[in-house]
């Protein structure tokens, strides 16, 4: 290989590099994970139904409201098999995939196959923006 040839594949792979550590740190709403970066506004508290909830699949999270004013998050995979948690009806959050249902107050569940509540997941709300805290 010649002195150039060997400098233009450094010089490739630099790049190459440069590049993957900007998308690792550009990303802004969401980490490699898929999950929501701190600080980031989820949803206005006025999206979320009172006794009831928003799932944003995106960001894998789940915010409910359980009471007027107070809000809880947790994480939407389901902690049976990894399934994202799909709906949310009559204060229960369910999973399509073997019908868990989880509590929108605490993330307990309510019925199987899931034998342990959904994850809660960190927020703050402030003014009427919930974003993760
Ligand atoms: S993965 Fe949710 S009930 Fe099985």
């Amino acid at each position: 290989m010649s002195g150039v040839a060997r400098r233009t594949v450094v010089a490739a792979a630099g790049g190459a590099g440069l590049a993957a550590a900007i998308t690792a740190c550009g990303g802004g709403g969401t980490n490699d994970k898929g999950t929501a970066a701190e600080g980031e506004t989820l949803a206005r508290t006025a999206d979320i139904p009172v006794g009831g909830g928003k799932i944003l699949a995106d960001k894998g999270v789940v915010i409910t409201q359980p009471k007027a004013g107070e809000f809880k998050a947790f994480s939407s995979k389901c902690t049976h098999a990894g399934c994202a948690v799909s709906s949310i009806k009559d204060g229960v959050i369910v999973c399509p995939c073997h019908q868990s249902h989880f509590d929108v107050s605490d993330g307990s569940v309510k019925s199987g196959p899931a034998g342990s509540p959904l994850p809660p997941t960190p927020i703050q709300v402030v003014g009427d923006a919930i974003s993760l805290g």
